[in-house]
């Protein structure tokens, strides 16, 4: 299969996955309006062509949290990457550090936080889910920190699970579920050998190291819904924010009014973002909420947006709507599902050479001089 483009990745991972993890990552929740609008709101913006502006020498290097990035993108975490591909969360986060971006790693990784920090040159990223377990939310802080990890992003958008009504149509949950994943992964051969068999153990690798024993597939999403505590609020996190001496960034921000008390936490960092649409269903796109959080909070702490990108174009488009960067989810996972961790490294080679054609073309030299000037 050829791939040339960003988007080329979603058809190849789609024939290489048994369906209940295709649907899994490429579902939304709800009617998945939400899903559907983020990235038509972000093909909606035109950008505006100038010309003859000397753009020899352009550049898409930034700085975030003290450290160089080549590009203004970041992995997002995502859950079960090490279903999509053998030990997915090494090679994802090999191919980012090779490229000169940040990797950042699930709470509900397949791969334990020291073995993709063990194998990966650069400091990766944590995500933290507020859970009930506070026992486990301070083990697993505490490992973090001990493996040389400096980032934590702290996701807020899940009191609760969206609803994923493709995961019953799928198999991934819902009757005889252990059944139909069986002859799914039977039917597609070359997962079922590469990861199916040689990609184990597959459990939740953060999470079974603190219960001492092993959390496969089917506790999942048992485990998630049973552990998300929706009685959470800003004070109770005060004690993470005490203990983690690194940066931290609350993801899931919508509303400047919530991305103020973020700055009155003390964060140092917010990602702008519904979860790839697969939280609260109907509510804005990324791109439509960036705007006007960038407008309450810009210069207070650093912006990153996500939900939809999947091009250079993208990119520039969030950045020129207000953000300081912007994370990957389905983008690089479809990469990663489809060619490993040279897919991966193939993606940001290409988002890097979509976003040097567009700065060009827009007449933008560096990231500072993308802005809501940039847009028609
Ligand atoms: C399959 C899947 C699993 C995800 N798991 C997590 C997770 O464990 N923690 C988290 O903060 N966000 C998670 N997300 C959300 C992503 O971090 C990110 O916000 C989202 O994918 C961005 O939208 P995009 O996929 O359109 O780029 C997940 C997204 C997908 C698609």
């Amino acid at each position: 299969m050829i791939i040339s483009a960003p988007t080329d990745f979603r058809a190849a991972a789609q024939r290489r996955l048994p369906p209940f993890l295709f649907h899994y990552i490429d579902g939304g929740s709800g009617a998945e309006t939400t899903l559907r609008r983020n990235e038509a709101d972000l093909q909606a913006l035109s950008v505006r062509q100038n010309v003859l502006r000397d753009v020899a020498g352009l550049s898409t290097a930034t700085t975030l949290f003290g450290e160089d990035m080549a590009l203004p993108v970041v992995l997002a975490p995502v859950g079960l990457t090490g279903m999509y591909a053998r030990r997915g969360e090494v090679q994802a986060a090999r191919a980012a550090a090779a490229h000169g971006v940040p990797f950042t790693l699930s709470t509900v990784s397949v791969c334990p936080l020291e073995e993709v920090q063990a194998q990966c040159p650069r400091p990766i990223w944590f995500q933290l889910y507020v859970l009930k377990d506070r026992g486990f939310m301070r083990a697993v802080l505490e490992r973090a920190k001990a493996a040389g990890i400096k980032t934590l992003v702290f996701t807020v958008d899940m009191p609760l699970p969206g609803s994923r009504y493709r995961d019953a149509h799928s198999g991934m949950s819902g009757a005889r579920a252990p059944l139909r994943r069986m002859v799914q992964a039977m039917t597609h051969p070359a997962w079922a050998w590469d990861v199916g068999l040689r990609g184990r153990p597959h459990d939740l690798g953060n999470i079974s190291r603190y219960m001492g024993k092993p959390m496969a597939l089917g506790d999942y999403i048992g485990w998630l819904g049973a552990n998300f505590d929706p009685a959470i609020g800003w004070k109770d996190l005060e004690w993470i924010r005490a203990f983690w001496d690194g940066p931290m960034v609350v993801k899931g921000i919508l509303e400047p009014d919530d991305a103020r008390d973020a700055v009155r936490f003390g964060a140092d960092g917010l990602v702008v973002s519904n979860h790839g649409g697969r939280q609260l269903d109907g509510t804005l796109s990324s791109v439509a909420a960036l705007p006007r959080i960038a407008d309450a909070v810009k210069g207070d702490l650093r912006i990153l947006a996500d939900s939809g990108v999947r091009t250079g174009l993208d990119v520039v488009r969030m950045i020129a709507s207000g953000a300081d960067a912007v994370m990957l989810g389905r983008a690089f996972i479809y990469a990663l599902a489809a060619r490993g961790e040279a897919g991966v490294g193939q993606l940001l080679d290409l988002i890097g050479r979509d976003m040097r054609v567009t700065m060009a073309l827009t007449g933008a030299r560096t990231l500072a001089d993308l802005g809501a000037h940039t847009l028609a």
